[in-house]
């Protein structure tokens, strides 16, 4: 594989089926189907998604989604909250946006039929780290995102929007004239390649955490979107800032199943091996900003076992409030209404992604972005708990109501710009374990670009990595295609962690502890650089 290559793999356009509709959304979380959604009305609408409609980020979503609708609340609280959690990073337009959109959005939610819980007829709001006030809804206790994801593909489906499940979305395909006209696609029902031609493109193909050993994020989430639009030419902002939830179940044989925040809203408390609390005097306690409760954590984990005691909230309020949770730690033998859970931190979220501007257009005219893969700066370098739900909403309307203004028109093959497949003459075949390299670059992440990084040994990520881009090509599987993209994203991610010479928000170099105001912009990479670039916030 090139490090710069314009595709992931060999194709050419004479030899592949062509499908078109007039608005093309890669992936079907929230951010996706609401965007297909609000332009359904207008324009003959088709979902790509790489797996079955249900199986991203949002489905797991266990918190819940923060909005300014409880009576002592407004969009100003919200919006200060936003800005604090950023770290000198957020661009305040978007947190504005963010804030005065969220409750129209989540209304349009409520009567598309999501059903949040409720305490005597109101709705019930929850507090989690960094907020000053209760703000966060949740659904049946514990699974927010559930019903989110639910109550979207019910409309989907009721809806004259197609969706194309099991299509994994391999490249950005282009006209002549340079904008994104469609992409190329592997369509594993027929394990064939398909190009599928639209006026327009949103990209809400969701996160990274994959990259990582340890993520709260489902399989699914190898960064396919983000892959295909930087070799497509797309600036990618601030890829160095990757949110470590605090606490992910931690038992050997188990996955890293998130242990919500909203456990520690309701008031568990961490306490370390010796059974002692840790965070008590630490400005915010259990609720201080997810970088700082992580790093506390993974600091106390050189002692021993990290634990969260959720046992203190009685028997009852936990298997009511924490449904989900209960259950599945009863499945790894821990009952957490009786006894504390084992909890490290795990890769949870990007703040970084495929720079838009606030309506969700990126550098590559007919590309739109929102979502998690998207980054217009609404977290700076830590988003505040419960906003990525909110992100996904706001961004993915504001979309819609872009392209409706100017859709652009319909292409056909003979407008297809196709750029030569000459990155692939060298091609050597792959005599490499797959498995095996996926697993090395989720160590290589995890130990030398996680929680705590410096120089050395991202430096170290960088040459190991490059090594493996230069020692493999994908062949036609989704295997082999994630972990391209995942070579490719995890080298980003090192380059630009390396450059910032300082610690903000979820970067944190124990070379550069300090926050640096000289760093205070965002960096951008793009195909072709030669070094990463900054602009300001
Ligand atoms: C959680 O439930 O702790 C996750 C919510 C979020 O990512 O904001």
């Amino acid at each position: 594989m090139h490090e710069d290559s314009n595709y992931l793999i060999p194709w050419n356009p004479d030899e592949h089926e062509i499908h078109t509709t007039e608005i093309l959304v890669l992936g079907s979380g929230i951010a996706g189907l609401f965007a297909a959604i609000n332009l359904s009305d207008r324009f003959n609408v088709t979902v790509l998604t790489k797996k079955n409609i249900m199986a991203g980020n949002t489905e797991h979503a266990q918190g819940g989604i923060a909005v300014a609708l409880n009576q002592d609340d407004s969009p100003e609280f919200h919006f200060g909250d936003t800005i604090k959690a950023g770290a000198g990073l957020c661009n305040l337009e978007a947190v504005r946006i963010l804030a005065e959109k969220g409750p129209e959005c989540v209304e349009q939610l409520i009567k598309l039929g999501a059903q949040f819980d409720k305490l005597e007829n109101s709705l019930d709001f929850t507090r989690e780290a960094a907020h000053s006030k209760s703000r966060v809804l949740h659904a049946k206790g514990d699974a927010t995102g559930g019903e989110i994801e639910r109550t979207l593909v019910a409309k989907v489906r009721d809806s004259n929007i197609s969706v194309c499940e099991n299509y994994f979305v391999i490249d950005l395909l282009k006209n002549k004239q340079n904008r994104v006209c469609g992409v190329l696609v592997y369509n594993e029902n027929k394990l064939k390649l398909e190009i599928w031609l639209a006026k327009a493109v949103i990209l809400a193909t969701g996160g990274l955490g994959q990259l990582y050993k340890y993520t709260t994020n489902p399989p699914v989430t190898t960064g396919d979107g983000l892959a295909a639009a930087y070799r497509a030419g797309a600036e990618l902002m601030d890829m160095e800032f990757i949110q470590f939830h605090p606490t992910a179940l931690l038992l050997p044989g188990a996955p890293s199943f998130l242990i919500s925040e909203a456990a520690r809203g309701e008031g568990a408390k961490l306490l370390n091996a010796k059974g002692e609390r840790f965070m008590h005097n630490i400005p915010g306690q259990e609720l201080a900003p997810r970088d700082i409760v992580a790093r506390e954590i993974w600091a106390q984990m050189k002692e021993g076992t990290v634990y969260l005691d959720v046992s203190c909230l009685g028997q009852d309020k936990v298997q009511k409030r924490f449904p989900g949770i209960y259950k599945t730690c009863l499945e790894y033998g821990i009952d957490i209404s009786k006894s504390p859970v084992p909890v490290g931190p795990a890769t949870h979220f990007l703040m970084g992604g495929v720079k838009v501007n606030i309506d969700g257009e990126t550098n590559l005219v007919g590309l739109y972005a929102c979502g998690e893969c998207a980054c217009n700066g609404v977290h700076g370098a830590n988003r505040l708990a419960s906003n990525s739900l909110l992100d996904g909403l706001v961004f993915a309307s504001i979309v819609a109501e872009k392209i409706k203004e100017n859709p652009g028109s319909l292409p056909k093959k003979s407008d297809l710009k196709f750029s030569s497949n000459l990155d692939f003459s060298n091609e050597k075949n792959n005599s490499v374990d797959i498995k095996s390299i996926k697993e090395e670059l989720r160590q290589i992440m995890w130990d030398k670009a996680g929680i705590i990084r410096d120089r050395s040994g991202l430096l170290q990520a960088k040459t190991e990595l490059t090594n493996y881009i230069q020692r493999f090509s994908p062949g036609l599987n989704t295997a082999e295609l994630e972990l391209g993209n995942m070579l490719t994203l995890g080298l980003l991610i090192v380059k630009s962690a390396l450059a910032r010479e300082e610690s903000r928000g979820g970067h944190y170099r124990s070379d550069f502890p300090l926050t640096d105001r000289k760093w205070q912009k965002h960096s951008v990479i793009k195909k072709g650089d030669t070094r990463v670039r900054y602009v300001s916030i």
